[in-house]
């Protein structure tokens, strides 16, 4: 049992681009990567077998809203927490619900307390603050959790930002309070990472930056971002928050991104990112290959019979061909939905492998400049 580390093993001389490695008591992460998500413990569509053989999965999330309303802690702490019954046995993240809670959650109401809300399957009442999501955490068992935050819509007036990120600052007091207080109940470490807020203010982020920066923690989170402003002002604000972060800690950007969002933000020097895209676009028909971006749903795939994409080292794009998905898009058979997540998930996975190869090589920037027309085109 031990706390969470970060090794640097290499770092861009052209940008803030890094490689490192993340080590838990669930075994190694190679960073930079991209963590699926598995909001109610599944990533959808996909198996746990698929994501190690064919995705190359390191670290998937949970979150803690949907964990909570189902199956709800008592099955979860019966279980022996989420690793025993997902049967994923590397590195789980669990998201603390605040986001959830705000974007989803029926009738919500923010005090200095927490966060009261109505649950969006059955609209019951419920209470999250900082200790009780804290508590629901532990009882889940990730290996990294994170603190309770509020995260503001955009745009937000700057008082709002202002005091959202004074609030989300003393729960975060609260939320380290509580895991000092309280042991992991399976026997390994658990580590919290606090959550840069601010909005688009960037006296409010770097103030923001300064106060996580100042805590005690193994890894930090850049939230707030990617809710609607333009992809150039989450690049600028993401690379401004990077700036006042610890250089020797891993930084996880949340809910971010398209392909190239990634290779944008590993060269601000983010470590992590997770995101709903390559699952939810994959299963609205649209893949992520090598040569650009796929609608599977077009007429011109009819009668393509070459691989999805066979130049990422995943069988089941490999193996497969367009034609066949796009017919099983169009006869609305549930295996294109499996066979699209997959080789979504497994084109990110492949991405963020090669551009930590290329850290290590001395080339990321180049071949980030050279790849992201690519990605960006439609194949
Ligand atoms: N997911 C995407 N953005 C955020 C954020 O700002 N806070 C949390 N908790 N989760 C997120």
């Amino acid at each position: 049992m031990a706390d969470l580390t970060f090794e640097l093993i290499a770092e861009d001389k052209f940008s803030k681009a890094r490689a490192g490695v993340v080590t838990t008591d669930h075994g190694v992460i190679e960073t930079p990567i991209f963590m699926p998500v598995g909001t109610i413990g599944s990533v959808k569509a996909v198996t746990q077998q698929q994501l190690l053989n064919d995705v190359k999965a390191q670290i998937i999330l949970g979150n803690t809203y949907h964990l909570y309303l189902r199956p709800g802690i008592e099955i979860l702490e019966a279980a022996g927490g989420l690793h025993r019954f997902n049967g994923w046995h590397k590195p789980i993240l669990t998201d603390s619900g605040g986001f959830q809670v705000f974007s989803l959650a029926a009738q919500r109401k923010i005090t200095e307390e927490g966060a009261l809300f109505r649950s969006h399957i059955d609209g019951s009442k419920h209470m999250f603050s900082p200790e009780r999501v804290m508590d629901i955490q532990r009882s889940i068992g990730a290996d990294i959790i994170m603190a309770f935050d509020e995260c503001p819509p955009y745009p937000s007036t700057y008082d709002y930002a202002y005091n959202s990120m004074n609030l989300t600052h003393r729960w975060l007091d609260r939320c380290f309070k509580r895991l000092d207080e309280t042991a992991p109940k399976y026997g390994y470490t658990q580590n919290l990472f606090p959550i840069v807020q601010g909005s688009t203010y960037k006296d409010l982020r770097k103030a923001s930056a300064e106060y996580i920066a100042s805590k005690n923690s193994t890894g930090v989170a850049i939230g707030g971002l990617s809710v609607g402003e333009p992809p150039e002002m989450m690049y600028e604000y993401c690379a401004f928050t990077c700036e006042h972060l610890p250089w020797n800690k891993p930084r996880y950007l949340m809910g971010v991104g398209t392909p190239w969002d990634l290779l944008e933000n590993i060269s601000y020097g983010v470590d992590m990112f997770d995101c709903v895209m390559p699952t939810r676009n994959g299963r609205n028909a649209m893949l992520f290959t090598s040569k650009g971006v796929i609608n599977i749903d077009n007429k011109k795939w009819e009668k393509d019979f070459s691989p999805i994409d066979d130049a990422i080292g995943c069988e089941v794009s490999s193996y497969y061909s367009k034609a066949y998905l796009r017919h099983l898009f169009k006869a609305k058979e549930i295996l294109g939905l499996q066979i699209a997540s997959i080789h979504n998930l497994a084109f990110y996975l492949h991405l963020i492998k090669e551009a930590r190869k290329k850290i290590q090589e001395g080339t990321f920037n180049s071949w980030k400049n050279e790849m992201i027309p690519i990605l960006k085109s439609k194949a």
